[in-house]
């Protein structure tokens, strides 16, 4: 099979879908493998490497997307639509619930697009998200800590409040809201930091298992909105980790409760790849990755993990290498036919809108 690996071109953006090594396995399996110049240069890679693994570099993105599938991290940027065609494989993030015109663009296209984030195992959990949401949870507490610094931002001072305080000196507040992947990993940074910690989820099961894992650090609540009501006017750092797959984020922060949150408090939703689960939430890119609203500055970047490209590189490459490996291998029908969890990747198929979730989140836009 012929595949391109693209350089991502998304503001800040420094992933590469496969690294060397995965290349050169890709290659001794007789599949040609076609990286763009510079793609991996972000990540730790170089041109050299990418042709010393058996791969051509290309100049010219449009050469790499001419192939059977191309394999990529973040979804296709307007400036990329021209190289859509019928047929054309496609592998990367997508979050369509969020993207509502390169969802029709996909279909009028008739692009056959599997979403990393939506291959699902039988127990629903979700292979292909989890590491960068595991990196998102992470970075996403280092960005709060950060911003909730003065003269970090320039006119958007945070509060001036150390995290983790000193002995005698309050340490700050951190709620929580989905204690999945990302909710976890950002709980522990935020413990690390010595903050305090709430996380709010709508299933039991999930606060039992987060009080086992931490030991009663941090203290879990049923998401009821009274609750979350009342303590949003205590918190220094408010984290958006809610998720149900496919799906747009669940509404859960209106603007009068954005507003009832301490002036220079961050709300970083990690949800905005699914469209955010605040009412004042807009995408936010690594030119200018906050704002204020309400006097509350939010941060929401969609590519969180690029800013630890190194790591979420090889993260990300561990989790989808075996199912790009697959569809190499088999072809995208068979290797689909095959295996249920990339049949629940598959997005759109040669003009028809495949998964039920994606598919409510178009309906509501
Ligand atoms: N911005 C980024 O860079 C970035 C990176 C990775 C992941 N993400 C996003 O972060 C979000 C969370 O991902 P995850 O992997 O942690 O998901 P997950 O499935 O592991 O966890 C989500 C949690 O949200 C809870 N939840 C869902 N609806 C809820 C509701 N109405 N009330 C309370 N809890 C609710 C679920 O019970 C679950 O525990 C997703 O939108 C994902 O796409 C963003």
């Amino acid at each position: 099979m012929k595949m391109g690996i693209p350089k991502e071109i998304k503001n800040g953006e420094f992933r590469v879908a496969l690294t060397p090594n995965r290349v050169t396995e890709l290659v001794n399996s007789g599949h040609q493998i076609y990286v763009e110049k510079s793609a991996g240069l972000g990540s730790g890679f170089s041109d050299s490497m990418y042709e010393a693994a058996g791969a051509v570099v290309l100049e010219r993105a449009i050469d790499i997307w001419n192939v059977d599938l191309v394999v990529k991290v973040k979804e296709p940027l307007p400036q990329e639509y021209q190289f859509l065609r019928p047929q054309l494989g496609l592998f990367t993030y997508l979050h369509l619930a969020g993207e509502p015109e390169l969802a029709n663009v996909l279909l009028k296209e008739n692009v056959r697009a599997i979403a990393y984030e939506t291959v699902a195992l039988p127990d629903r959990s979700l292979p292909l998200l989890a590491p960068m949401s595991q990196i998102a949870g992470r970075v996403a507490m280092l960005f709060a800590a950060h911003f909730l610094q003065k003269n970090c931002m320039g006119e958007f001072a945070g509060r001036g409040k150390l995290l983790g305080g000193i002995s005698g000196i309050e340490q700050g507040r951190v709620i929580i809201i989905g204690g999945g992947n990302v909710g976890r990993h950002a709980a522990q940074v935020a413990l690390g930091l010595g903050a305090e910690v709430v996380i709010f989820d709508q299933y039991e099961s999930c606060l039992m298992s987060l009080d086992k894992a931490f030991h009663g650090a941090l203290r879990t609540k049923l998401y009821r909105p009274e609750q979350l009501k009342k303590l949003l006017p205590t918190c220094d750092v408010l984290i958006g980790a809610v998720l149900v797959a496919g799906e747009h984020a669940p509404a859960l922060m209106s603007r009068e409760m954005i507003a009832s949150m301490q002036p220079g408090s961050l709300f970083v939703d990690v949800a905005i790849d699914q469209g955010g689960m605040s009412e004042t939430s807009r995408v936010t890119s690594y030119d200018q990755p906050t704002y204020i609203e309400e006097g509350v500055i939010h941060c929401c970047l969609p590519n969180l993990p690029a800013s630890v490209a190194q790591s979420s590189t090889e993260a990300l490459g561990f989790a989808t290498f075996p199912y790009i490996k697959a569809l190499a291998d088999k072809g995208l029908d068979i290797a689909i036919e095959e295996c249920s969890a990339l049949m629940s990747g598959v997005n759109t198929w040669d003009g028809i809108l495949k998964h039920e979730g994606v598919a409510k989140a178009l309906l509501r836009n």
